[in-house]
């Protein structure tokens, strides 16, 4: 049998001569060596026992040399083969090649052409051995190194959201009047946009766009924004700038590109009377669409200064008035599709007044301590803030 310091081979052939001459030659070569006389065997031998490599005579009853390697290479495919055939069958052995064997041996066999071809088949199954750990390390460390990747891109978004609120959190200081408008805009949106069968990821979108809607009045001075009067020409037009402005501050970021875009067309209204570039119908990206009746809704069942909120019932009359106008038909579909009561429960869980119904919508900032504060006395509404949709 011999030692098996250079491999386990299997011989299989009719005839007890060839087996007996194979085995007696690749022992001597250190090589643990097996033989039986037919291919139902070899099968047998195959399952008791790992081969390193198979030399089968190709012309054998039952089952020949081709149904043999075809069998090895499905149930041991990393058990080399080497098809033994008469000279005749030579085609037949470079066949069997193509099918996965490594060489053909020409009969009568010349046992130093075998040993030599043995050891090439064998080097060679050991070298894509080599190659398939390689591979299978190579794909473990991308796989590793992708969910590292996937966590700190998560932990960077996290960090964008939160800078954002922070941000959208000194407008609320600046610009009481919106305190609380954004979150609840954000909610309303939110749940339009579920209605609408939005995928997660326009949800988060939305989700963002929506709050960060107004960031842009960052930029707008004091003497605009808190002025206690209307607004003439001049300093609308500076006012209008705030839709602009929070696009270039939001769309650096690549990730908040779509909530950039809902931020720069966020006072877009359907039927083409918006700014700041007149969009209109689908022009409209769906969640600015939505945002306007959410705003709407908001501004309607809010107070202001110079006149208290109404109803939510009060809010859906306006709304459905103004479907086809400023907004959406399909979005007032689906805000009408959602109970009344969906409207006041967010108010009051934004103004905390009430428990969560569900978990927490995706990446929906967190509540504001700016929205705990008291309210101050109320202030003359900014001229922006003096229509029907202030935000
Ligand atoms: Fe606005």
């Amino acid at each position: 049998m011999g030692t098996d310091n250079k491999g386990r081979v299997l011989v299989v052939d009719e005839d007890p001569e060839i087996c007996r001459l194979l085995v007696k030659r690749l022992t001597r070569e250190e090589f643990y060596c097996e033989s039986c006389s037919s291919g139902k065997e070899a099968l047998e031998l195959q399952d008791r026992g790992k081969f390193d490599a198979i030399i089968s005579d190709l012309r054998m009853a039952g089952i020949s040399g081709v149904d043999l390697l075809q069998a090895t290479r499905k149930n041991h495919p990393n058990s080399a083969f080497l098809m033994a055939t008469v000279e005749d069958d030579i085609r037949v052995g470079i066949e069997a090649m193509k099918q996965g064997a490594a060489d053909y041996l020409v009969k009568p066999l010349d046992l130093d052409v075998v040993v030599a071809s043995l050891g090439r088949a064998l080097e060679k199954k050991r070298l894509e051995q080599q190659l398939g750990n390689y591979r299978e390390r190579l794909e473990q460390i991308v796989q590793q190194r992708t969910s590292q990747l996937r966590a700190a891109t998560k932990r960077i978004e996290q960090t964008y959201d939160d800078t954002l609120e922070a941000l959208a959190g000194a407008l609320d200081l600046r610009d009481n009047e919106t305190a609380g408008h954004s979150r609840r805009v954000s909610r309303y949106c939110l749940e339009i946009a579920r209605a609408m069968n939005c995928s997660p990821e326009e949800l988060r979108q939305i989700a963002r766009g929506s709050y960060l809607h107004d960031i842009g009045k960052i930029g707008i001075p004091d003497s605009i924004l808190r002025k206690p009067a209307k607004l003439t020409d001049k300093e609308m037009a500076v006012m209008q700038t705030h839709a602009r402005i929070g696009y270039d501050l939001v769309s650096r970021i690549a990730f908040l590109a779509p909530a950039a875009e809902i931020v720069l067309t966020h006072q877009e209204r359907f039927a083409g009377t918006g700014y700041p570039q007149g969009l209109a119908g689908i022009e409209i990206p769906l969640g600015a669409r939505i945002f306007a009746v959410a705003d709407t809704l908001d501004a309607i069942t809010s107070d202001r200064p110079y006149r208290r909120a109404l109803g939510f019932t009060d809010a859906r009359a306006e709304i459905i008035r103004e479907s086809g106008r400023q907004f959406d038909p399909e979005d007032v579909r689906a805000y009408l599709s959602l109970p009344e009561d969906t409207w006041e429960n967010i108010r009051l869980e934004v103004a905390g007044l009430r428990l969560k119904r569900e978990s927490p919508p995706p990446v929906v900032p967190k509540a504001s301590p700016v929205e705990a504060r008291p309210k101050t006395p109320p202030k003359q509404a900014p001229a922006e803030a003096t229509g029907k949709g202030p935000d």
